[in-house]
């Protein structure tokens, strides 16, 4: 915990009242904006904006070194996503430390993936890391799964966990679910995260299903698309910020809608166009296929190259 009374026209009681509402050291507020800080008790726009710069010099933000960049890499694991094939076109299973995006029509998978991975979290066997954070990473590590559509069903937890042989209980007993009924709540339930966090709860994974539904019935018609935009900005660098600061594999679902301009290249696009497309990492199309069968399509990432593969949704869940 860094002590913030180095922090411009800071006392012993402002600082109480920072680490209170969740601001217990400096990236925390070098990362804040200068509205989430005047929500904290007699710091005004003015000393927010003070406070912030003040922050950011204060852990160098913004220019880091290619050392210490290199060590945070450091510590990036992956998480099994149930398919060989899946994992790797993803360069080895979901990537902490970066945002995962599924998008698909209807009934493509995209719950399921979600579920499955709430799943494998609680499987030894499926979390790929150096032995350097291995422990932390064994250490009862926990999901959040923010549902603004009502489809999480523990029910299906179970049947997937007893299908690999794990304690469905136990990885209910470990994910957080909170239902959104709209993008107000949605981004609140991220923000909150952070609160789990310093209660001691080693969280790894976060998943919002759906990303955009909720702000794509919210926010129709062209006059409201810069605030949608705007909002979901926020809303990923929320999510970029908890992946990145706690090392946590942020995963999230997004609808396809027709591109309109669809003569060359594909019939359909992601939501959320180049807001969601620059703060994702990965990003995935998901196909149906005969049967159970699913094509998932790895498109625009900045270091493997555009891949496919194929995997299964049965009852046993996500599998090759
Ligand atoms: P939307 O949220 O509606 O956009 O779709 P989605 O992409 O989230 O689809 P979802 O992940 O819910 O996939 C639903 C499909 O998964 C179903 O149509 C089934 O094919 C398959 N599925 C779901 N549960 C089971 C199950 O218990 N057993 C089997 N065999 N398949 C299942
Ligand atoms: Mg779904």
């Amino acid at each position: 915990m860094d002590d913030l009374t180095e922090l411009p026209g800071v006392g012993p009681s402002t600082a109480e009242k920072l680490r209170e509402a969740g601001y217990t050291d400096f990236m925390k507020i070098a990362t804040a904006s200068i509205k989430e800080l005047t929500e904290v008790e007699g710091i005004s726009e003015k000393a927010a904006a003070k406070i912030i710069e003040a922050a950011k010099k204060m852990c160098e933000l913004g220019f880091k070194k290619g050392t210490d960049i290199l060590e945070q890499r450091k510590y990036i694991w992956h998480l099994s996503t149930g398919s060989k094939n899946l994992d790797s076109i993803l360069g080895g299973g979901f990537e902490s430390q970066s945002i995962t995006e599924f998008a698909g029509a209807f009934g493509s998978g995209k719950t399921q993936i979600a579920h499955q991975a709430c799943v494998n979290l609680q499987c030894p066997e499926r979390i790929i890391a150096d032995d350097n954070i291995k422990d932390d990473l064994l250490n009862e590590p926990k999901a959040v799964y923010i549902d603004t559509e009502g489809t999480f069903r523990p029910e299906r937890i179970l049947q997937m966990a007893e299908a690999i042989g794990i304690d469905g209980k136990k990885v209910l007993e470990n994910t957080f679910v909170a239902r959104a009924y709209n993008s107000d709540m949605q981004m609140l339930y991220a923000e909150n995260v952070e609160n789990l966090i310093n209660e001691g709860h080693n969280i790894k994974l976060i998943i919002v299903d759906s990303l955009t539904s909720t702000f794509r019935t919210e926010f129709t018609g062209m006059g409201k698309l810069a605030e949608r935009q705007q909002k979901l900005a926020r809303h990923m660098a929320t999510l970029n910020k908890l992946a990145d600061i706690y090392n946590c594999i942020v995963i999230v679902t997004n609808q396809v809608a027709a591109r309109p301009d669809a003569f060359f290249g594909p019939a359909e696009q992601a939501i959320g166009g180049n807001i969601v497309g620059h703060a994702a990492t990965f990003r995935l199309f998901l196909k149906k296929a005969k049967g159970d069968k699913r094509i998932a399509k790895l498109y625009d990432s900045p270091h493997l190259p555009d891949a496919e593969a194929t995997f299964r949704i049965t009852e046993k869940g996500i599998h090759d």
